[in-house]
């Protein structure tokens, strides 16, 4: 029995709906990429959507929106995927990454006040694992020293911490439709805003900085457009798009669905003395489900589910270990102790709608008989 990391939840009408996109003239940015943009806009509860092709995108595209580029720095986690910190550097900026809080592996907000000199910009916080980060002091730190937020919410559409969802006080919030994420077209992404000012450039730095975007150049006569800043080739296909439109209205239930499956594996790995569960802060929007064993174990297990076909993978080894920020930030794996212990306990399980309770069982089980003996 092979049990799979990620399974997604696509039905038949999402297939359907893509499939009707394929029949019909439109394929690329148009109908359902304006469909999909005012639903996930109106679940969100922001103002604007901008649908793009990846989270990255849009980490991007909502940073230069905010004007920020080289000389600037920027201040995020080293708990998290890599591009958190390359888009920041495709801006020409300077990633500054600080320390996680140990219970949670999110941005602390201390280490953020700590990291601000007069290069400082914005602060990048990271909803880990679905997890919001404490976004009302890093907004009282923001307003302090005046700054932007632009939040990494890949991993957070239904979250909500001490009153606030994403986007709320940040200036963006920067979503993924990647393949394993909470409402998927493969790959996608957007940037949700209040600010119509950052909306409308995000919406002109897609599609090459172009003033009119296919739809509008090939609708009714044809319309000469300008070229009227450098952009980039960033927007969201139509099949793609028309993926979520009905997804979108699933995700709810799909989100009960997950939180029955985190209180089943929560329950049956409960009596593991070496494994234990990041902490949990306000509704958490359950992207992954992760646990932290003992980092010296941490490898060995990874190997032993692995040959026991159990899909498992590592979000993440703290990104100032990698090679890159070690070779051109100067970065040192001791630079940032609760991010680098986080990321070597670190391992994510099998986590989906799909899953069943004895699969649960199994990987419980697997867990157990490997943490337990002395190997
Ligand atoms: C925390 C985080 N930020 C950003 C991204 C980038 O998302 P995308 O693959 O849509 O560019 C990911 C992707 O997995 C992620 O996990």
């Amino acid at each position: 029995m092979r049990i799979e990391f990620f399974r997604h939840a696509l039905d038949e009408r999402d297939i359907e709906s893509a499939v009707e996109t394929l029949r019909s003239v439109f394929l690329t940015t148009g109908p359902a990429c304006g469909r999909f943009e005012e639903g996930f806009a109106a679940y969100t509860g922001l103002t604007h959507c901008v649908s793009l092709n990846s989270c990255t995108a849009a980490l991007h595209l909502a940073l230069l929106a905010l004007g920020i580029g080289p000389g600037d720095e920027v201040i995020t986690t080293s708990m998290t995927f890599i591009a958190s910190a390359t888009s920041v550097l495709h801006t020409g900026a300077t990633p500054v990454l600080v320390d996680v809080d140990p219970d949670t592996g999110l941005i602390d907000p201390k280490a953020v006040e700590a990291a601000i000199t007069s290069r400082t910009r914005a602060i990048l916080p990271v909803h880990l694992y679905g997890v919001m980060a404490d976004m009302r002091a890093l907004r009282v730190i923001a307003d302090k020293h005046h700054l932007a937020i632009v939040e990494d919410a890949a991993h957070c559409i239904e979250a909500s911490r001490d009153g606030v969802r994403p986007g709320e006080l940040g200036d963006a919030a920067c979503y993924s439709f990647y393949a394993t994420k909470n409402l998927t077209c493969g790959e996608g992404g957007a940037v949700c805003t209040n600010r119509a000012d950052i909306a409308s450039q995000v919406l002109l730095l897609r599609q090459h900085g172009m003033s009119k975007e296919a739809a509008k150049r090939y609708h009714g006569l044809y319309q000469h457009w300008d070229m009227v800043e450098l952009g980039w080739k960033y927007n969201l296909s139509d099949i793609q798009a028309a993926l979520m439109v009905h997804q979108l209205k699933r995700l709810d239930d799909l989100w009960e669905q997950r939180r029955a499956i985190y209180d089943m594996y929560a329950q049956a790995l409960a009596d593991i003395p070496s494994l234990r569960l990041p902490a949990l802060r306000g509704k958490s929007a359950l992207h992954l489900f992760t646990v932290q064993v003992p980092a010296d174990k941490r490898d060995d297990l990874l190997a032993y589910l692995g040959q026991n076909e159990i899909g498992v993978a590592v979000n993440y080894r703290a990104i100032h270990t990698l090679t890159w920020f070690r070779k051109h930030l100067g970065c040192k794996p001791e630079d940032f102790p609760n991010a680098l212990a986080f990321g070597q306990g670190t391992l994510s399980l099998p986590f989906h709608t799909r899953i069943t309770g004895q699969e649960i069982a199994y990987v419980a089980e697997m867990l157990r008989t490997h943490l337990t003996s002395v190997f």
